[in-house]
């Protein structure tokens, strides 16, 4: 059995490719980014992900994976072929499927043995028929056979090696008996339930689940909102719905708003494609309003300070955490970008720092100072704002950081500090969900031996 991935040098195709290679199987990752599949060549990986590093080295010295930007080559050389190219949302909400159609054309006109094509890439649903008359078209009079199945993906970026080794479920969607057990025999090695359905729900479980899980992340923050009017905490409401079997305590943190490449873009994609069929969508567009909201919010508490608070009429902020998440140096449709790109409108000085993001697109790059960690970052800063969970932000000095900034303001969107330790040293805190805390306010209601320094107000 060999196979190859095209879109092999992407997220998931690269994940995809290293992962099986690792269980063993032969596996060649076809990509025509020149430059990404050379670096791969000399073991440099486009992606940060925790693991993928020593399972490429293994995977290379059991000369089990190749790197090839000829697509013509991995299409002859294999029997089962992974297409997992982006499908990256265009301006009009639609999933843009050319790189897809362009995989499904190129296969079929280089294939010279029946094949096995596997869509992984999030398409919309009922693509596997399209991706029929496409192969058909492009084989031309070439008498070949070949079977198509839909076969999802759930790796989440920062912890897709571990989701690749040990899923959850693996789900198989074909109308052919023996593609089905191809795949099955492929994925032998994961004893979890295997989900083997037809193509068209294969391809809707990954929107319903994507959609499901950005849901539950716009619920937790709406509920945040409402615990702020009401005084309640967030987190005593989370510890008290956790235990309930029926909800559990998974994927509830609240935050800044869901980002990166996959959530929002296959939200709107299915909004797209169900409304054209004349389904409601009106549930999942509010869950988008939410989202855009969290930003609103951030943004809407920094200009209650700038008014409200003894800023400097031209205060430095800083914002801690750039990727979309902890664990990634992906940007794509990242809170903080967003963030940056409203604070452009508001006169204000702005460094940040992230463990792995170095560089900012261009229309932001100028507007903010990079810092080379999160203590130089805060130097003279009115307002820290915490945008990613990253460890490094959990472990930081807070003393230091109070000493350091020109006044001891955290804005903490994903409640990753300890409220008690930032209350003891004096902050002005506020954490999403919960009330803020000022310092007078807590030595007041407490009995803490440490006395806050005052709010300094800066010249
Ligand atoms: C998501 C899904 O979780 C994967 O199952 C799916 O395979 C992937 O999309 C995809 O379609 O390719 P991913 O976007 O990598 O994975 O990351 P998530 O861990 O789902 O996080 C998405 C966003 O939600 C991030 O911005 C994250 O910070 C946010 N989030 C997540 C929260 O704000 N709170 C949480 O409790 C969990």
């Amino acid at each position: 059995m060999k196979v190859s991935v095209i879109g092999g040098s992407g997220y998931i195709g690269l994940v995809t490719g290293i992962g099986l290679a690792s269980l063993g199987i032969s596996v060649i990752c076809a990509d025509i980014n020149i430059s990404k599949i050379q670096g791969l060549n000399e073991d440099r990986l486009p992606i940060h992900e925790e693991g993928l590093s020593p399972l490429l080295a293994k995977a290379k010295r059991k000369k089990k994976i190749v790197f090839t930007t000829s697509l013509s080559s991995a299409i002859k050389q294999s029997n089962i072929i992974f297409i997992a190219v982006g499908t990256p949302l265009s301006p009009n909400g639609e999933a843009d499927m050319s790189q897809v159609l362009s995989a499904l054309r190129t296969i079929a006109e280089h294939m010279e043995t029946p094949k096995t094509i596997v869509i992984k890439s999030t398409v919309p649903v009922g693509t596997h028929k399209l991706a029929h008359e496409i192969i058909k078209k492009h084989l031309k009079n070439k008498n070949l056979t070949y079977d198509l199945v839909s076969n999802p993906e759930f790796l989440r970026e920062g912890s897709a090696v571990k989701d690749f080794l040990s899923p959850d479920r693996i789900v198989i969607g074909s109308d052919s008996k023996k593609a089905i057990k191809r795949l099955e025999c492929l994925y032998k090695t994961f004893s979890v339930p295997k989900v083997i359905t037809d193509p068209t729900s294969a391809e809707m479980i990954k929107y319903a689940c994507n959609a499901y899980l950005a849901t539950r992340l716009s619920f937790i923050n709406e509920m945040s909102e409402i615990c702020e009017k009401m005084d309640a905490s967030i987190l005593n409401v989370i510890e008290g719905m956790k235990y309930d079997k029926r909800i559990g305590g998974h994927y509830l943190n609240p935050g800044p708003g869901f980002g990166g490449p996959c959530l929002n873009k296959d939200l709107q994609s299915l909004i797209r494609f169900s409304t054209s069929h004349g389904a409601n969508t009106e549930m999942l567009q509010s869950v988008i309003t939410r989202n855009n909201r969290q930003i609103d919010r951030i943004i809407e508490y920094i200009i209650h300070n700038l008014k409200s608070k003894s800023f400097p009429s031209n205060p430095k902020i800083t914002i801690l955490g750039l990727s979309f998440k902890a664990n990634t140096n992906d940007t794509r449709n990242s809170p903080t970008l967003k963030l940056l790109q409203s604070l452009k409108k508001i006169n204000v000085k702005i460094s940040v720092y992230d463990p792995v993001v170095k560089k900012l697109p261009d229309t932001l790059s100028t507007l903010v100072h990079h810092a080379s960690n999160p203590y130089s970052a805060v130097e003279n800063s009115s307002l820290c704002i915490l945008m990613t969970e990253w460890d490094e932000f959990k472990s930081m000095d807070l003393q230091s950081i109070y000493n350091l900034m020109a006044q001891p303001h955290i804005l903490d969107t994903r409640n990753i500090l300890s409220h008690e330790m930032a209350n003891q040293i004096g902050f002005y805190y506020k954490a999403t969900g919960c009330k803020e805390s000022t310092p007078n306010e807590i030595f007041e209601n407490s009995n803490m031996p440490v006395i806050p320094r005052s709010y300094r107000k800066v010249m």
